[in-house]
C-alpha cells in the first residue's frame, strides 16, 4: 500500500472522533516521527510504498489515537524551539498557555535571578526559564518522584542545570533559600468537573497534576501565596497560571497578602489566564 492510500484509510477511521484538520495534523506527526517523512516529503512523493512493518507500526499508533491517547504520549516527546521534552503518563502535557507564561517572565526579567518553580511536572517552566534566563539559578519542586525523574531527564537532555527536589507544597515547608521569582502552574480543577473534561485528558493525564482533592480549588494558590510572602526576596515577584474563572479570587488573595503591582494577563485566546504580583 502507498502512503496516499494509507492516509485515506487513516482519515476514514478517525472521522467520527476528530475533525479533518486534526486528523491531517495527526497523520503528518506520525509519518514524520515514525517514518521520517515530513509534510513536504509526503507532498513530493505521496506514492511512497509502505512495507508491512511500516503499516503495522502506523496501525498500532492509529489504534492508540482511536482510544483518544494524546499524540504527545504516543510519540513520547514534544519540542519547543530548541528544547526537547520527554513525556509519559506521570507528567502533564505542556500547554500553550504555560509557554506564554514563560514568555511573559522572560520578557520581564533581565538580571541574574534565583527562581523557584512549584509543581514542575515535565520541568517545562524551569527548563524554559533556565534556557532563556541562563544566568539564573533555578530550583524546581514536585510531589511526584516519577514526575521529577522525567523533569531531571529533560534537564539533562537539554544540558541545563536545575536543582530538583521532592516537596509537598501543601505541607509546612522549611524555608532554606530565598528567591527573586517564584512561579507555579498548580492543580486547580475540581474533581466534580471530571465528567465534563475531554476523555483524552481525564483518561490519560495524571489526575494529581490537574485535580484538587477536597472542596477548596484555591488550596494550592493559598499555600503558594502564603509561602511566597516569606520565601521571596524584597521586591521579589510571583507568577501564577490560573483558571479564568478563579483569577479574580486569586487577585484578591494576593491583595489580602499585601502583594503589590498585581497584573493579570490574557492568553492568546483572550482569556485571563496568568497573574503576577510583587512582594
Ligand atoms: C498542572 S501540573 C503543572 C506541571 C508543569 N509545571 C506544567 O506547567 O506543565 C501541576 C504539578 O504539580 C504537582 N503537584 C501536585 N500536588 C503537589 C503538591 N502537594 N506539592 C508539590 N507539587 C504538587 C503535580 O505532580 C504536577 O506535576
Amino acid at each position: 500500500m502507498n502512503l496516499k492510500s494509507y492516509k485515506k484509510l487513516f482519515l476514514k477511521s478517525l472521522l467520527n472522533q476528530y475533525s479533518k484538520r486534526e486528523i491531517d495534523s495527526l497523520f503528518y506527526i506520525l509519518i514524520d516521527f515514525y517514518l521520517g517523512i515530513n509534510r513536504i516529503k509526503y507532498i513530493q512523493n505521496p506514492m511512497y510504498l509502505l512495507s508491512i512493518n511500516n503499516i503495522n507500526l502506523l496501525d498500532s499508533k492509529l489504534k492508540l489515537i482511536k482510544n483518544r491517547m494524546p499524540i504527545q504520549y504516543i510519540t513520547g516527546r514534544v519540542l519547543h524551539k530548541k528544547l526537547t521534552f520527554y513525556l509519559n503518563e506521570n507528567v502533564l502535557i505542556p500547554r500553550a498557555e504555560t509557554i506564554e507564561l514563560c514568555n511573559w517572565i522572560i520578557s520581564d526579567q533581565k538580571n541574574k535571578i534565583t527562581i523557584l518553580d512549584i509543581g514542575t511536572g515535565s520541568g517545562l517552566i524551569s527548563i524554559i526559564l533556565k534556557k532563556y534566563l541562563d544566568n539564573s539559578n533555578v530550583e524546581a519542586w514536585d510531589i511526584s518522584i516519577k514526575a521529577l525523574e522525567i523533569a531531571k531527564k529533560n534537564s539533562l537532555v537539554n544540558n541545563l542545570k536545575i536543582n530538583f527536589n521532592k516537596v509537598d507544597v501543601l505541607k509546612k515547608i522549611e524555608i532554606n533559600n530565598k528567591y527573586d521569582l517564584i512561579v507555579s502552574n498548580p492543580p486547580y480543577v475540581d474533581k466534580s468537573e471530571i465528567p465534563n473534561i475531554d476523555v483524552s485528558v481525564s483518561k490519560f493525564e495524571p489526575h494529581s497534576a490537574i485535580f484538587v482533592d477536597g472542596d477548596d480549588n484555591l488550596v494550592f494558590y493559598k499555600k503558594i501565596i502564603e509561602f511566597s510572602k516569606v520565601a521571596l526576596n524584597e521586591l521579589g515577584v510571583l507568577y501564577l497560571e490560573c483558571h479564568t474563572d478563579r483569577i479574580k479570587s486569586i487577585k484578591n488573595l494576593l491583595k489580602i497578602n499585601n502583594f503589590k503591582k498585581i497584573m493579570i494577563k490574557e492568553d492568546l485566546n483572550g482569556r485571563e489566564r496568568m497573574i503576577k504580583a510583587y512582594k
